[in-house]
């Protein structure tokens, strides 16, 4: 079975009620970015970080997998796929994608802020996190994310993966924010590489542009797999 990555970012969530960042009413048009997800931010005022993950936990409790997801399953029928998101959303999984790796964490899970850094998935009944929630050792818990100035724990792992694929297919990401954008660059020369995206996103040259939304752009990239 031939390998194909496909790499994703907020707007494969799109579809499903979920805000992208730097889109016309974005996320950071909203919230600026300094304040909610850099280690600064969480030093100055944790309760406004928390407050922020709290309501992206509960978007994302109410939002369901869209067809774009769920014909990503349907492809794994016909090739060995790996999902590499930036999303923090777990709708890939909830869709039923069977490897799916996240570059930029998990607004599922929340990790101790002290020694070790244990991870601790969030309980769904209890999906809000506060000043003064601890861990068992008694450290605050934070979101389970990669703000901005931190590492990227999993990005060697994801340029193992995007650099054994026999097919490359990008969707829903504005590739603004590195090292994820990089990853492209991981992949062998000449394999084919595909973008999904309704607007225009800086590439190179020999990337066969599909310019639609997730879900009809998946049909017509499938349509042209099956057919390699
Ligand atoms: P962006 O908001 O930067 O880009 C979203 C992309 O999705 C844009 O290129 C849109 O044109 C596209 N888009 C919008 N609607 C779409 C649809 N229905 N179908 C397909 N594409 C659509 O989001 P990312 O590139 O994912 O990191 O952002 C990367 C990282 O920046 C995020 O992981 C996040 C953010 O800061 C952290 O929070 C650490």
């Amino acid at each position: 079975m031939k390998k194909l990555v496909v790499l994703t970012g907020a707007g494969m969530s799109a579809e499903s009620g979920i805000s992208t960042f730097r889109d016309a009413g974005g996320l950071w048009e909203k919230y600026p970015v300094e304040e909610v997800a850099t280690p600064e931010g969480w030093q100055k005022n944790p309760a406004l970080v928390l407050d922020f993950y709290n309501q992206r936990r509960k978007q994302l409790l109410d939002s369901k997998p869209n067809e774009g997801h769920k014909q990503l399953v349907e492809l794994e029928k016909y090739f060995d796929i790996h999902i590499v998101t930036q999303n923090v959303d777990n709708l890939h999984e909830r869709a039923g994608s069977s490897k799916v790796l996240h570059l930029h964490g998990e607004l599922m899970k929340v990790r101790s802020t002290g020694y070790g850094q244990e991870v601790f998935d969030v309980d769904k009944a209890k999906p809000e996190i506060n000043v003064g929630d601890l861990c068992p050792k008694g450290y605050q818990l934070r979101p389970h994310i990669v703000w901005f100035g931190e590492s990227v724990p999993e990005i060697e792992n994801a340029a193992e993966i995007v650099s054994q694929t026999d097919v490359l297919v990008i969707i829903g990401t504005s590739l603004q924010v590195y090292p994820a954008a990089g990853l492209v660059n991981y992949a062998k020369r000449g394999i084919p590489v595909f973008l999904i995206d309704p607007n225009e996103v800086a590439v190179n040259n020999d990337v066969h542009i599909i310019r639609k939304g997730a879900s009809e752009g998946i049909w017509e990239l499938a349509k042209i797999l099956l057919e390699l």
